[in-house]
């Protein structure tokens, strides 16, 4: 494997360009192509996922699938505007296996966590968010740490160098699999993007 070919004095267009090339892990097969985040390049707020998934992948875009429209309307009622949150996700190609015809999402490994983070830290070094969320383990544990455990350290400011505000919160996907609880689980995920945007709307 190669290293990640992240440009030396990256921008956003940069960096979207540079990211198809990446053969920093095995995860390029198969896809159609990397997914870069995506948003204002100045956002105070950076929101990071785990992977594109299956309509991510086709589209080329962050959070256009069944977890991204949940994870809209929690911004929507929260008071979030999408348009102002640079979305991105720790893992810039999809991970899946074949079934028939279907990609069946697999949870990225740590390996490949690690290969793709030089993307990660270049989104955060032109963007330089003032709050930053994890979504799920996936991002929460890349980005800080094994310790990190979101259902105990959810919702609240965590002790980070990577942004003045960090937390981290469910996956949105989360929410889709719940089954019975799942209205207790959107709940509890809206209250964080509650705090998301209090902390937002708080001085630096
Ligand atoms: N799930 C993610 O983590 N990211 C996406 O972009 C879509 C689904």
């Amino acid at each position: 494997m190669e290293p990640a070919p992240v440009p030396e004095k990256p921008s956003l267009p940069k960096l979207r360009e540079a990211v198809q090339e990446c053969r920093a892990c095995e995860l390029y097969k198969g896809t159609t192509q990397a997914v870069l985040g995506e948003g204002p390049t100045r956002a105070r707020a950076m929101l990071v996922g785990e992977q594109p998934g299956d309509r991510e992948d086709i589209e080329g875009h962050p959070f256009v699938g069944p977890a991204g429209a949940m994870l809209d309307r929690g911004l929507r009622e929260a008071g979030i505007e999408r348009s102002d949150v640079y979305l991105t996700n720790v893992v810039k190609h999809f991970r899946f296996r074949a079934r028939g015809k279907r990609r069946i999402h697999q949870r990225p490994e740590r390996e490949h966590v690690q290969a793709c983070r030089p993307w990660l830290d270049a989104e955060l070094a032109v963007v330089r968010p003032r709050v930053l969320v994890c979504l799920g383990a996936v991002a929460a544990q890349g980005l800080l740490g094994s310790k990190v455990r979101v259902t105990r350290d959810r919702g609240v400011p965590l002790d980070s160098d990577l942004a003045d505000v960090v937390m981290v919160t469910v996956h949105p996907s989360s929410i889709l699999r719940a089954g019975d609880d799942r209205a207790a689980a959107y709940e509890a995920f809206l209250q964080d993007l509650r705090a998301v945007a209090g902390a937002l709307t708080t001085p630096a």
